[in-house]
């Protein structure tokens, strides 16, 4: 694909994201600042700017702080932190968004910043998870059914970034399953655009 497309497309994507976080959060209609845990780069900021919506991020890399900082001007409040041990209070917010996170890490350390999101939200809960069941997702199935299964066995740690042996997508069971173990329950899945794209939001409530 070429730079430019690519960039088209990214933003299409950038933008059907945003709106389908928005229409959780306008549906549920809290007291901001809304927490974005993680917040990387400043994700949305100067969307969320625009359309009066205050946010506080947390993110543990310090260059993608300064970045999600220089984001807007005033900045939005942007703290330096691991998700496992936020430094806030419990309950201190009400809408707790958690973007391309949880589904990258093992099911120890998903469990633990499941309950720690629980834990500093005062009502809802969106998390972004792959969904199972896609038009792109098929595509992968059929052509991983032609391509000839490859042997790793003698590349020890090759490809454990692919998050090899993790629950990659997930269904509505498995993401009821997250959420009761941290205390919270589904109230409704947002799809960015449902079967075509794999991305999904689930609104937990606590
Ligand atoms: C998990 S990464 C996802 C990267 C992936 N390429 C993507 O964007 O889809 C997203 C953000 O999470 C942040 N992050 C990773 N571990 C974290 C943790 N324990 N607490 C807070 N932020 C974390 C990273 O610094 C990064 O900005």
């Amino acid at each position: 694909m070429s730079h430019k497309r690519e960039g088209i497309v990214k933003k299409i994507n950038n933008r059907s994201v945003y709106r389908t976080i928005m229409r959780a959060y306008n549906a549920c209609a809290p007291t901001p600042p809304l927490l974005m845990a993680p917040c990387s780069h400043g994700w949305f900021f100067d969307w969320f700017r625009r359309d009066g919506v205050g946010v506080v991020g947390i993110d543990i890399e310090k260059h993608r702080v300064e970045e999600a900082r220089a984001r807007v001007s005033p900045p939005m409040e942007t703290i330096e932190g691991n998700i496992l041990e936020m430094p806030f209070a419990d309950n201190q917010f009400e809408f707790v968004v958690c973007n391309r996170f949880i589904l990258h890490f093992n099911d120890k350390f998903k469990a633990k910043a499941m309950k720690e999101l629980a834990r500093v939200t005062r009502r809802w809960l969106l998390v972004h998870y792959d969904y199972k069941y896609s038009i792109r997702q098929f595509g992968r199935l059929i052509k991983a059914a032609r391509t000839p299964k490859k042997d790793f066995s003698n590349h020890p740690g090759y490809r454990i970034w692919k998050r090899e042996g993790r629950k990659l997508r997930y269904d509505r069971k498995m993401m009821a399953q997250e959420g009761q173990a941290a205390g919270l329950r589904i109230r409704k899945l947002y799809f960015v655009s449902y079967l075509i794209s794999e991305r999904v939001y689930c609104l937990y409530e606590k």
